[in-house]
């Protein structure tokens, strides 16, 4: 009998990549790939998987009680990693209700759903696996690393809505001794990532001229991972991470954005065959985010040392690889940035890049 493996948010940028890794790595498993596919899912992301014999797609939202308790009575899952969610800061600024909805309810939903299909089982082998951020525990000043004892403090409506949904994680491990592991990572970068986010929306901005919208000073700071190696981390915990546990995840690889905007757009020229300095004349300082975290910085050795996880990559190879990948699929990048992002585009940076 295959292992049943649920995995939510899978057409998204980590989840694709997840997906990928499970159904490559673990042809022992079954991974049923549950995504609503909202603006930022997209099922391109998958077409070198779709058809293997170990995969499955079911389109459908994490909202809906009624569909999500069918899906798990007519699957049997041992394990669900839940990656599900709306992501984007800046649209949680301006719509928290869908962050509480998708996030909150969402994940409260899933949880119900687990915990009364494993009711009469050996909860031995089944794992709920929450995949979240580093942002619920606030905002660092020039010293200091987020630790797994680190007080939550979410500021934003996106990381108020995660850091309500880790506590909903934890109450079922408590309360109801729901098997249960979370991680909290920091930044990620890397290929099919939705060009809403700084890294791939910069990326594109420049292979079409477009200014570079620096939030505020460009001073605040971010610990960037690549993508593919948080997928390994989620890998190592869900298999080998302790029952009721949280792990921190992270590359040791802060920058400020403005640093790290002038290394991309000097890769950006050099990739391109752009006279030098012409990606960094883009760079436009816009009104900054509200309530704007100002650094982000992990302290992942717990995994490190407990679990023997590391990131394959250095920043270098991750940015290159990145950007190569971006420019080897503009098709894609012109195809997500045409649909309802166009419109959300001009109402996030309109009035921004006017200077109003
Ligand atoms: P994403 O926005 O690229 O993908 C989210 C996916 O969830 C999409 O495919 C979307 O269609 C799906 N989805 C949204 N609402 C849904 C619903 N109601 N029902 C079913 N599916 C729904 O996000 P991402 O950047 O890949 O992030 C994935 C997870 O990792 C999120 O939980 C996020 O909080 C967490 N995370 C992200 C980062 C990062 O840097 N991107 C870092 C740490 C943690
Ligand atoms: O730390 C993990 C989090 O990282 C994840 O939980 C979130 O899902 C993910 O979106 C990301 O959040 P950030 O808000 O840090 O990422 P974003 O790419 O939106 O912004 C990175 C930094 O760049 C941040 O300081 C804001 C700034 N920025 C962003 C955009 C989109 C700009 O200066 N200009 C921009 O246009």
């Amino acid at each position: 009998m295959k292992k049943q493996l649920l995995i939510t948010g899978g057409a998204g940028f980590i989840g694709s990549h997840l997906v990928r890794l499970m159904v490559k790595k673990y042809p022992g498993y079954h991974i049923t790939n549950l995504d609503k596919l909202t603006y930022a899912g997209n099922l391109e992301n998958l077409r070198d998987i779709e058809s293997e014999p170990n995969y499955t797609f079911v389109r459908g939202d994490i909202t809906d009680t009624a569909f999500i308790q069918e899906l798990f009575q007519n699957n049997h899952f041992d394990g669900v990693i839940h990656l599900a969610a709306e992501s984007h800061v800046d649209r949680s600024i301006a719509s928290p209700m869908e962050f509480v909805l998708t996030n909150v309810i969402g994940t409260v939903n899933l949880l119900n759903a687990a915990r009364m299909a494993w009711k009469d089982g050996d909860l031995a082998q089944k794992r709920f696996y929450h995949v979240s951020t580093d942002e619920v525990y606030g905002s660092l000043t020039d010293e200091g690393f987020f630790t797994e004892t680190t007080s939550y403090d979410p500021r934003s409506p996106y990381s108020a809505s995660k850091a309500s949904s880790d506590h909903f994680v934890r109450a079922y491990h408590h309360t109801y001794g729901l098997p249960v592991v979370l991680s909290n990572c920091s930044n990620n970068y890397g290929s099919h990532q939705f060009p809403e986010k700084l890294i791939p929306l910069f990326i594109s901005n420049i292979l079409q001229s477009k200014p570079l919208p620096v939030y505020g000073t460009g001073s605040n700071v971010r610990d960037w991972l690549w993508v593919v190696d948080h997928c390994s981390a989620i890998d190592v915990i869900f298999h080998q991470g302790k029952d009721g546990e949280t792990y921190n995840i992270g590359g040791k690889n802060e920058w400020q954005n403005i640093e790290l905007i002038k290394v991309l757009c000097q890769l950006m020229d050099e990739k391109t065959g752009q006279k030098p300095g012409t990606a960094a004349r883009l760079i436009t300082y816009v009104t900054d985010r509200a309530g704007h975290d100002f650094r982000y910085a992990i302290d992942a050795s717990k995994l490190e040392r407990e679990l023997g996880w590391s990131p394959s990559v250095t920043f270098e190879e991750g940015l290159s690889k990145t950007i190569d990948w971006y420019l080897a699929n503009a098709e894609w990048v012109s195809h997500v940035r045409s649909g309802e992002y166009a419109s959300y585009y001009e109402k996030q940076y309109g009035d921004r890049l006017k200077g109003n």
